[in-house]
């Protein structure tokens, strides 16, 4: 079974999702660039569409983006942004990508390097050899070429998604099916786990934050607040889990939230939902310096 379609979801990529966390990025760019940020140079690793350049490229010297989707990388040359540079090309091949030492900050967000051995193996699920507890390889591999490529005073800042955060605060991923559910949590490494490969490889873990904003969520705030929501391709789209689901499995979850629109309970596990991501957040940004 392939997992998700970035070709096809390129397009409405950018009208379904909003970069999170832009703001702890700056801070840490500011830090590391000794409040100098403009001298800064960013690498983006599964930069998708270009969305954090959009946002991070007023600020800084230079982002670099590295994508393995060819369309995802067309929507982000669209963009026009002048300080933008972007490579096709397979984040596991990082090292061959870019130089040692070529910048400042890396950023990796949402879920590239969750599922960069996914690519790496051609997109087949049951292929999915390093990308699995306990020991998550192919994140770790990631992680050690990071460290390399980064400056002696560089950051490394991941956003990614708890196991606690899916469970309990993410109505896409409890509202799929069971199965589905396994196999998309097994593919987020713990972020205790990441955070232990990070200190391993030399990094220093400075803070793990919770994303517990209003309006940090993974989908745009009138796709992620619409109770018809589960009911439309364009909310099924805007993240990777349901794309796991055959078409009957989505077809039963949706009559199901039909019958619980009409008797009240797709308000109640709404709300449910969004006070423990307002408390838990969705996703969590991990800072980890490399010289600090
Ligand atoms: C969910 S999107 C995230 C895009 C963007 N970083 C964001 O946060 O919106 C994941 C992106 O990572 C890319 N990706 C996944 N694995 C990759 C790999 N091994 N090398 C390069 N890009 C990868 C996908 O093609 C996709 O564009």
């Amino acid at each position: 079974m392939s997992f998700e379609n970035y070709s096809e979801i390129s397009k409405g990529y950018d009208r379904r999702r909003k970069p999170i966390g832009v703001d702890v990025i700056l801070g840490a760019v500011t830090r590391v660039m000794g409040g100098f940020s403009k001298r800064a140079t960013v690498l983006d690793i599964g930069c998708g569409t270009g969305n954090y350049a959009k946002e991070l490229s007023p600020y800084i010297k230079e982002i670099i983006g590295i994508e393995v989707n060819s369309k995802m990388i067309e929507e982000a040359n669209n963009k026009g942004i002048e300080n933008f540079k972007t490579y096709e090309g397979n984040i596991s091949d990082l090292h061959k990508i870019v130089p040692e030492k070529c910048c400042d900050v890396v950023i990796c967000t949402l879920p590239s390097l969750t599922f960069c051995a996914r690519l790496f193996s051609g997109l087949v699920l049951h292929h999915l050899k390093d990308s699995v507890p306990p020991d998550y390889s192919g994140p770790s591999k990631v992680i050690n070429d990071v460290y390399s490529v980064l400056n002696d005073k560089g950051a490394f800042i991941i956003n990614t998604m708890g196991h606690h955060q899916l469970a309990e605060a993410s109505a896409f991923f409890m509202l799929a099916p069971k199965r589905v559910q396994e196999i998309f949590q097994s593919k987020f490494p713990p972020i205790n786990t990441l955070c232990r490969r990070l200190e391993e490889v030399g990094f220093k873990v400075h803070s793990v934050l919770p994303h517990c904003h209003k309006t940090e969520c993974v989908m745009k705030n009138e796709l992620h607040s619409n109770i018809e929501g589960p009911l439309n391709k364009e909310w099924i789209d805007a993240t990777s889990v349901w794309s796991l689901a055959t078409d009957e499995e989505i077809k039963s979850i949706q009559d199901k939230w039909r019958e619980m629109i009409n008797d009240g309970k797709a308000q109640e596990f709404f709300c449910k939902t969004e006070e423990a991501r307002q408390k838990i957040g969705e996703t969590t940004t991990i800072l980890a310096y490399k010289g600090f």
